[in-house]
């Protein structure tokens, strides 16, 4: 890791140069935090399961028309990606309500929503992402109409996918975040999918018994954090080679 150069840490990945102009290399750490920082900790194979996930979810998406960031897994805690100019928008999809919006309107989590709802945060931990309209996103020149009309769109687009892809393998889709970025070829600009979806920022309930199977087991100490990420690694059929124990292995394979 150290021959090449970091661009970025961020909480849960590191960025570092691509071997080739435009790329970059993801890097998927086990590190974990909630509340803004305010609670860290550590998921042992967080990152070799995030990456994985990531990938099989990233593909599949790519494979339907969503245009994505991945270009190619490296290894087991690193994916190759295109450099995007990363839109400072946390863009919030939900199908149940949970977590803040059940909190905020003071709803019963686990009640199903009448259609699915799109939100946007504003990306700035010094202000605690904090919730914002189309209005101030345009106002203040963090994307364009057009662009946020792109990114709802995909939005929807991804939910509906994949509600469907988790609801094949007993999962229900309660919400999740993602982030979009700008890619530039040759003259033309097109918006990416970029980051992760991985049980990091997707809040997945088994569709039997409501258990929780990603990142609020560890905000809410629910215990077991890993096994949960591990079970939907399991039943998207991406469990590396072996089993869990090829977790602890090199972080290089090639
Ligand atoms: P929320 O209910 O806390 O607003 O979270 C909505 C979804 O977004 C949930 O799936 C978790 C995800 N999320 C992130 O990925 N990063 C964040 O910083 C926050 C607050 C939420
Ligand atoms: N991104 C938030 C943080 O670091 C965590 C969360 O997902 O709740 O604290």
């Amino acid at each position: 890791m150290s021959r090449r150069r970091q661009i970025y840490e961020g909480k849960a990945k590191i960025l570092f140069e691509g071997p080739e102009p435009g790329t970059l290399v993801q890097y998927f750490k086990d590190d974990a935090t909630a509340f803004n920082n305010k609670k860290k900790g550590t998921i042992v194979g967080k990152g070799v399961l995030n990456n994985r996930i990531s990938e099989y979810l990233m593909m599949r998406l790519n494979e339907m028309g969503v245009p994505t960031h991945f270009v190619r897994r490296l290894n087991m805690r690193e994916q190759l990606i295109k450099e995007l100019e990363i839109i400072p928008i946390e863009v919030v999809v939900r199908n149940v309500a949970a977590g803040s919006l059940a909190q905020r309107l003071g709803l019963k989590e686990g009640t199903n929503l009448p259609r699915s709802i799109v939100e946007f945060y504003y990306k700035s931990d010094e202000l605690n992402d904090p919730m914002v309209s189309e209005e101030h996103i345009t106002c203040f020149g963090w994307a364009t109409p057009q662009e946020i009309d792109e990114m709802m769109a995909l939005g929807l687009r991804v939910n509906d996918f994949l509600s469907g892809l988790f609801l094949g393998i007993g999962i229900r889709l309660v919400d999740f975040k993602l982030e979009f970025g700008r890619h530039w070829q040759n003259e033309e600009m097109r918006i990416l999918l970029a980051d992760e979806i991985s049980p990091d920022n997707c809040r997945l309930w088994d569709l039997q018994t409501n258990e929780k199977m990603d990142k609020d087991r560890f905000r809410r100490d629910l215990g077991n954090v890993a096994e949960a990420y591990q079970e939907v690694a399991r039943r998207l059929g991406i469990l590396p080679e072996g089993g869990p124990r090829d977790l602890k292995g090199p972080a290089v394979m090639q």
